[in-house]
Parts: structure tokens; C-alpha cells; sequence
């Protein structure tokens, strides 16, 4: 298998950077995420300059959501990214992980009278996801005595190649404003007295291999920004969103790159905004491109079932990672104490969770397993631990970062105690 350069197998066991993965599960236990600090800040330098070699004003804005441990945003925000933040606990991480506001986006098709009192507090520009919320946040300014700076999010209502859960920019999608209706959306803004436009916003989807919908959606933001050039919007940056997919198929994977990505898109921009007379900044926000495959997660194997099929069952399920069970995802596995053996058997790696829908992994030829050995699923660093949960009255795991000969965790493993101290008992249970 196809394997990333920070990832290698050493003396029969599988390492990420210089750290045998085999030792960090008998150091820290498992399940146990491991993440390589280092493979995310060169996935980021490599993004932000494929753009800006071909268009000097782009920005990365990293979509906090896929991994939104503060570690992360710290190393990110020192190279200089901004982020997406969606919810005002994103926007409070990426405050205290040292980010510049001014490089951050409150996006979101739902958001409370607190989270715009929130983003008019700290100055961040809202992306705006109805008129609705235009005159909430209109009037959240005026009562926070400040201007909030907004985009709009546009929907460009194409057809995107991705799983129908993660496809956002398609008519019948929750997001954004139809392209078709958004000209009177900043008519109503410039209308409003407490709200500038200073940008346009669209996000078409996530996990997408083909570079076709990026410049497609990258055509109607230039035709936006032209139209609203001309109704007196001044735009000091369009967000063309994230998207950008990981080939999670090693071998078989197409695996679009951010220089591929930035070759069919920067001209579609720049002739667009040369076309409208303007020079706004380019903004992006990959999530999963800097993070995916920066992360293992390292599961141990608790007992080998030869039923119908072959099951592995570990100590990790879908509350560790439940992109499998939610969207079918495929994962790559190794036994990482076997990683030089020959695969010789077939097995579905099957979690603690009480679900049939609980496989991480089905049908995958790997070497003969038993109990105590140690699983690696791999590219787990995108909306793996940012959407565990506690189901099962399971403890959320450890996170280990490492950086260079350096490592050390960067989450704490939960107690059952952690899940229990917010539960309150009724007087008239006492
Ligand atoms: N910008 C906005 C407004 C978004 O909603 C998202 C992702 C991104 C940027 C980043 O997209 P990315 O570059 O990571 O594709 N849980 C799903 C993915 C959900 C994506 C949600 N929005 C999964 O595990 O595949």
C-alpha cells in the first residue's frame, strides 16, 4: 500500500514520523489518536503556496471543525492560516490558539442571538446565511454600538461529485443564498446601517476529487462579484470554501493536489475580478486536505470471531470515528505490529459499540491477527475525533501529538467520571 512519506513501516511495525506507533500504544493505552504535527504545517505551507505562487493575495482559513483540538490551530495559526469557525466554540479556539481575528469567518446556517453578539464582540466578519440573519445581526451591531463586517453565502447550485451528507453548493442543500437571488440579499445589507459587505462566501461540499465543480463554482463567484461590484459592494475577499478530498483508497484513489487545484481555479479568479476591476483577497478553507492524513488511530484488538465472516473486534468504534458507519467511508488498516507480514486473511475490524452498523473496516485482507495486536486506521485526522462522542458511556480517547523526536499528549483521556459529573440527580430521585 501506497503510503504517505510521514508514515513508514521499521522493523515489522508501522511509524509516523520517527515514533513507532506499536510503543505509543503501549506507552499511552488505546484507543488512541496520534496526530504529526509537522505533516499538518506542510500540507498548510503547501496549500497557501500553490495559491499564492499564482495569486500573491490568498489566504488558507483552516476549517476548524475537521479537527478542532487547540494544538492544531496553534501550530496552524503560527505559519499564519486563519480559520472557519462555526459555532462560538471555534471561535473561541481559534482566538486562544493565538489566531488574528481578522482571519477568521463565523460561518453558519444557524446561528443564535448569541453567537452574532459573540462575532460583533470580537470584530469577526459573519458569513450570513439568510436575510433573517442579516436583520438579527444588524441589529446585534447596533446594540453592540459596532459595524459587522459580513459576506453572504452564496449556494451555486451545482452538481458535486461527493457523498449526498457532505454536498452543500446543490439546490436542495440547507446553505447559502441562491445564487440567482443574491444581488437583492446585499441590496438589503447595503440597506442596513450597522452591517458593511466586505466579501462573498460559497463552500460546495467536502471530500471531492474532481477539480471540474471547484472551477465551476469558482465562475459564478466571479459573475457574483462583478454584480455586486456594480451595485457599490467593495469586496476585500471572496471565500471559494474548502473541499478539497484525500485519496482515503491508497492505491486507487484519484488525489487532486492543491497545485492541480490552484491551476484550474487562480485563472478562473483573476480573470473574473480583472473582468470586474477589482482586487479582493482570495480566501479558502480546506479542512480536510491539512489534516486527514496527519493522524492515526490506533485501536487494539480484543478477541478474533470466525463466524460467517472474520471479525476483529477492537477497542474503537463509531465513537471514535464514525465516518464509516455515517457515510460509508473507507479507511485504510494496518496491524501495526505486523505491518511487514503477509496478508493472508480476510476480516471486517468490528468496534465495541452495540450496533451492527459498528465495522471500521469490512472485508480487508490483512495478516493473521490475534488478541493484543494493534490496529492503525489510517487518514483518521478529519472529523475523526472532532465527531466522537460518548455513546455507550464510553470515555473519550487520548490524543498524542508529535512533532519531529518530540511527543506528547494533547488531550487527556476521559474518565467515566468525566461523562458522569454533568449528570445531575432530580430532588425526587435524593
Ligand atoms: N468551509 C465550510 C463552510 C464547511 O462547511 C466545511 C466543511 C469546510 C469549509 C471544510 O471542508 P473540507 O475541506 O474539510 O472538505 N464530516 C464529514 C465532512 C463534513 C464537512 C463539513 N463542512 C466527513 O467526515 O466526511
Amino acid at each position: 500500500m501506497n503510503l504517505p512519506p510521514h508514515l513508514s513501516v521499521q522493523g515489522g511495525h508501522l511509524v509516523i514520523g520517527r515514533h513507532d506507533l506499536v510503543a505509543l500504544a503501549q506507552e499511552h493505552g488505546t484507543p488512541l489518536y496520534v496526530t504529526d504535527e509537522q505533516r499538518i504545517c506542510d500540507n498548510y505551507t503547501r496549500y497557501q503556496k500553490a495559491l499564492a505562487t499564482l495569486y500573491p493575495k490568498s489566504k488558507v482559513l483552516y476549517a476548524a471543525k475537521a479537527n478542532g483540538n487547540v494544538s492544531v490551530l496553534r501550530a496552524l495559526g503560527k505559519l499564519g492560516a486563519g480559520a472557519d469557525v462555526f459555532s462560538p466554540g471555534e471561535l473561541e479556539l481559534a482566538l486562544s490558539a493565538g489566531m488574528n481575528p481578522a482571519d477568521l469567518l463565523f460561518n453558519g446556517s444557524s446561528k443564535s442571538p448569541g453567537d452574532l453578539a459573540l462575532a460583533v464582540a470580537h470584530g469577526i466578519t459573519v458569513s450570513v446565511d439568510s436575510l433573517d440573519e442579516l436583520h438579527q445581526l444588524d441589529a446585534a451591531a447596533k446594540a453592540g454600538g459596532k459595524k459587522a463586517r459580513i459576506s453572504f453565502r452564496v449556494n451555486p447550485a451545482l452538481h458535486i461529485p461527493t457523498h449526498p451528507k457532505i454536498a452543500t453548493g446543490v439546490t436542495s442543500s440547507k446553505f447559502g443564498i441562491a445564487h440567482d437571488k443574491i444581488l437583492s440579499a446585499y441590496r438589503e445589507a447595503l440597506a442596513c446601517s450597522n452591517v458593511v459587505p466586505v466579501g462573498v462566501h460559497c463552500h460546495i461540499g467536502s471530500q471531492i476529487l474532481d477539480i471540474e465543480p471547484f472551477v465551476k463554482a469558482a465562475e459564478v463567484m466571479v459573475r457574483v462579484a462583478k454584480e455586486l461590484t456594480g451595485i457599490g459592494v467593495v469586496l476585500e475577499f471572496i471565500d471559494l470554501g474548502g473541499g478539497l478530498g484525500i485519496p482515503y483508497h491508497h492505491d486507487t484513489d484519484p488525489a487532486p493536489t492543491p497545485e492541480e487545484y490552484a491551476r484550474a481555479v487562480v485563472p478562473v479568479f483573476v480573470e473574473g475580478i480583472t473582468a470586474a476591476g477589482i482586487s479582493p483577497a482570495l480566501w479558502v478553507e480546506p479542512g480536510r486536505y491539512l489534516v486527514a492524513d496527519s493522524s492515526v488511530l490506533l485501536t487494539r484488538v480484543n478477541s478474533v470471531k470466525f463466524a460467517h465472516k472474520n471479525f476483529v473486534n477492537v477497542d474503537a468504534g463509531f465513537n471514535l470515528l464514525i465516518r464509516p458507519t455515517m457515510y460509508d467511508s473507507y479507511h485504510e488498516v494496518i496491524v501495526a505490529n505486523k505491518a511487514a507480514s503477509p496478508a493472508t486473511e480476510t476480516y471486517s475490524i468490528a468496534g465495541p459499540i452495540c450496533e451492527t452498523g459498528d465495522i471500521l473496516a469490512a472485508d480487508r485482507l490483512l495478516p493473521a491477527v490475534e488478541a493484543g495486536d494493534i490496529i492503525a486506521v489510517l487518514d483518521a485526522g478529519a472529523y475523526g475525533f472532532a465527531m466522537a462522542s460518548q455513546y455507550n458511556c464510553r470515555p473519550r480517547c487520548a490524543e498524542v501529538l508529535i512533532k519531529g523526536k518530540d511527543k506528547a499528549l494533547m488531550r487527556n483521556r476521559e474518565t467515566t467520571e468525566d461523562i458522569t459529573s454533568t449528570m445531575v440527580t432530580p430532588p425526587w430521585q435524593q
